[in-house]
């Protein structure tokens, strides 16, 4: 593992730019042309080629496993890996603050009391906090409880902003909600130097906007975990520290969706419904491309999952008056059998492409870091919980030299 921020980001740097062959896949687009999109490295694509079904299910539930079997065909693969080896905080259970979880999913609790606790280990008596996209503001609603200090807590929604209010003002918690635009320029006065400002999975431009606040205007510290990378307004991605702006690696909306493929929370159903989904749209899409001659994917609107449950005639049928389609519906349990084809083989490609989402995300984390790092203050990355309980799980430290 490399000993500096800076270095971290520059070895993460150059190794995602020597792979991006193996990263910037479009699987479910690539399983048209049905054959593997790595032909010049014949020994992964026979490796690929020969895993059974429940091989790729098994590889897709264990990454560790996965990059153990892909690191002979993708040697890069260790020294990325390396680079993302995070402290990982230990989960505590300690505090007496359950009659403030009351309606919170377990899993929810967990991540607000284990990211509060880190954030309460560098709290100073003379500080206030600033929780960023607060939701209903139950991370401030603990960091109250447990230092008595003021919380101000930042939303968009009104109707959050009043629940949250009430929920706070039943415990006495010394809370404050703000009703305002993260991304606009009038919520700079929310920000003031002593304050410690937290975000528990703060999407794109919302996480982006907040450093920069930060950093200008000198807080005392920040504890922030990201989330959902995409959803920013720019077509691609920014970077914040002046190495990330130098990188010659341009990620695009589409490149960072990829850490955010992974859906360990999903369950069985969730599953279920995927693979009927995209055996039906790629069922299709053979049909049409068969008819037409043409080898590009025909977009199909977005469909109501029950609605899958009626089958894939009924599925064409819709699609064809969605799309006003000029095509014989006939042969579909042939068609429908090309589509449970290609998507074994889109879950095959998708098995390269889930190597390197972990990477992806470290080199995004160490971009914000390093604009902390810039700014002057001390940054340190962790995991405040495990992947089960989210995937989201990396945490941005800046304490204020
Ligand atoms: C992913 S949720 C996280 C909420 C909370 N921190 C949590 O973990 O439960 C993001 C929150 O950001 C809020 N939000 C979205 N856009 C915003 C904006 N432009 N300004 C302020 N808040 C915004 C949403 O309403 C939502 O409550």
């Amino acid at each position: 593992m490399c000993e500096s921020l800076s270095q971290r980001f520059s070895v993460l740097d150059k190794a995602l730019i020597s792979t991006q062959e193996f990263w910037r896949t479009e699987p479910f687009h690539l399983s048209i042309n049905e054959s593997l999109p790595w032909q010049a490295d014949l020994d992964l694509c026979e490796f690929l080629i020969n895993l059974e079904v429940e091989e790729i299910e098994q590889l897709k539930g264990d990454t560790s496993k996965l990059v153990e079997c892909l690191t002979p065909f993708i040697p890069t693969l260790t020294c990325l890996w390396a680079q993302c080896e995070l402290e990982s905080l230990p989960l505590t259970d300690e505090y007496d603050t359950h009659h403030l979880s009351v309606g919170i999913p377990g899993r929810k609790w967990q991540q607000i009391t284990a990211m509060g606790k880190v954030a309460l280990q560098v709290n100073r008596s003379d500080q206030n906090w600033l929780e960023w996209c607060a939701g209903k503001g139950y991370l401030g609603q603990w960091l109250a409880q447990q230092s008595q200090l003021p919380v101000v807590s930042f939303e968009w929604q009104e109707s959050l902003c009043v629940a949250g209010q009430a929920l706070a003002d039943k415990h006495q918690l010394p809370v404050t909600f703000v009703q305002g635009d993260a991304l606009s320029d009038d919520c700079r006065k929310v920000f003031k130097s002593n304050q410690h400002a937290v975000a528990l999975h703060a999407c794109g431009d919302l996480h982006a906007h907040l450093i920069e606040h930060v950093c200008q205007q000198n807080l005392s510290g920040l504890t922030l975990s990201p989330c959902c990378y995409h959803l920013i307004q720019d077509d691609a991605y920014q970077a914040l520290s002046t190495l990330g702006k130098h990188s010659q690696l341009h990620l695009s909306k589409t490149d960072l969706r990829i850490p955010l493929q992974e859906t360990v929370t999903g369950g069985e159903r969730v599953k279920r419904h995927r693979e009927l989904e995209m055996t039906y749209r790629l069922g299709l899409d053979c049909l049409l491309q068969d008819v037409s001659n043409q080898q590009s994917y025909t977009p199909i609107p977005s469909i109501k999952k029950s609605q899958l449950s009626q089958g894939f005639a009924n599925f064409c049928q819709w699609a064809k008056e969605q799309r006003n389609l000029d095509v014989e519906l006939k042969e579909l349990d042939y068609w429908q059998q090309r589509g449970q084809e290609r998507f074994i083989q889109m879950e095959r490609l998708s098995l390269v492409q889930q190597a390197f989402r972990r990477p992806l995300e470290m080199w995004l984390v160490c971009d914000k870091a390093l604009r902390l790092e810039q700014a002057g203050y001390d940054v340190s990355l962790s995991t405040f919980c495990q992947r089960d309980i989210t995937p989201r799980n990396i945490l941005i430290q800046a304490i204020e030299k």
